[in-house]
């Protein structure tokens, strides 16, 4: 398989900085939260529309993929360190294990996250030594700021944390799970599709692909939420509820929730399936990855 998380995480374990000198123990939470465990979806869906667009007669190079796949990680993993904190979910357990916070510190938790955002760009940057002055690269870097800030994650974020406690307009939440969570998510597809070469109306469609699946993957997390397992999930269940943070599937219920995820990883696989590729076994794989979200329980 192209996208087995042995495979991806074979590639972006190459990437962890090295816990020495005096800042080690900032590096030493960042290696932990980071190798804890957990799906690698966005390095995974970021390798398959990667491969989508290459020739597999072509030599592979994971040269310049590599650092982009690890930045995703390191990014999506930040933004999960600094979700835990006491002053936004206050949660205790993240991947099977204690948060950062409860293990190093508050302190040393706040900057593991900024360790870990700021080291994204330090190495996604080593792929224009590799490859200077590639319009790709220029373009996937440019999607890979932009979807972790304030126009994507971290705006949704924001969003997300003062409505604790409040009622949301269905364009409140469309906002907050668009940015929170399919920000990410777009930014795996369009970065590996740049990086392999894709024209801007394919990445453009694959945007809208991966924003639905984006909105399916936050639901099933909310429903998760409610009625996941913690051993399983390797988070704590009924955080939501905790912050009485109104969700997809506590205003709409849990059936209607479901039949929404699977709505949108159809609409998320029609686009998929209408785009041109140069290696149909990567379009399969990306469209059994999605299907698979559908009813996971973790
Ligand atoms: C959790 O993401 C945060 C959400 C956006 C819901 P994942 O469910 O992908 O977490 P890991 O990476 O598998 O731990
Ligand atoms: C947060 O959503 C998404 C992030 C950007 C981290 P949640 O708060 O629902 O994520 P979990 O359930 O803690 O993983
Ligand atoms: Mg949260
Ligand atoms: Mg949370
Ligand atoms: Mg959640």
């Amino acid at each position: 398989m192209m996208s087995d998380i042995e495979t991806v995480e074979k590639i972006i374990y190459k990437y962890l900085p090295t816990a020495k000198g005096y800042q080690q123990n900032v590096i030493y939470a960042m290696n932990y939260a980071f190798s804890a465990g957990g799906k690698r979806l966005r390095p995974r869906f970021m390798k398959l529309c990667h491969d989508m667009f290459t020739d597999v007669s072509d030599i592979y190079d994971e040269s310049v993929i590599g650092p982009f796949m690890a930045a995703i990680e390191m990014i999506h993993t930040s933004s999960l360190i600094h979700d835990d904190l006491p002053a936004l979910d206050n949660d205790d357990l993240r991947r099977g294990k204690p948060t950062v916070h409860v293990k190093f510190g508050e302190d040393i938790a706040i900057l593991a996250g900024d360790g870990l955002l700021n080291y994204a760009f330090e190495t996604a940057a080593k792929a224009f030594l590799i490859r200077p002055k590639d319009e790709g690269i220029e373009k996937a870097f440019t999607v890979l700021c932009k979807k972790a800030g304030i126009y994507g994650m971290l705006g949704g974020q924001s969003k997300d944390v003062v409505m604790s406690g409040k009622k949301l307009s269905l364009d409140e939440l469309n906002y907050i799970y668009i940015n929170k969570t399919s920000a990410l998510i777009e930014s795996s597809m369009m970065v590996g599709a740049y990086i392999a070469k894709a024209d801007d109306e394919t990445v453009l469609k694959l945007e809208e692909a991966a924003r639905a699946v984006g909105m399916a993957f936050q639901v099933q997390d909310d429903i998760l939420d409610i009625v996941g397992n913690e051993d399983v999930i390797g988070k704590p269940v009924h955080s939501d509820e905790k912050n009485e943070k109104y969700t997809y599937a506590t205003i709409y219920g849990i059936e209607a929730s479901k039949k929404y995820v699977e709505e949108m990883s159809k609409k998320a696989e029609d686009i998929i399936n209408s785009i041109e590729v140069k290696n149909d076994d990567a379009k399969k794989e990306l469209c059994e990855l999605i299907k698979t979200l559908i009813d996971r329980d973790k």
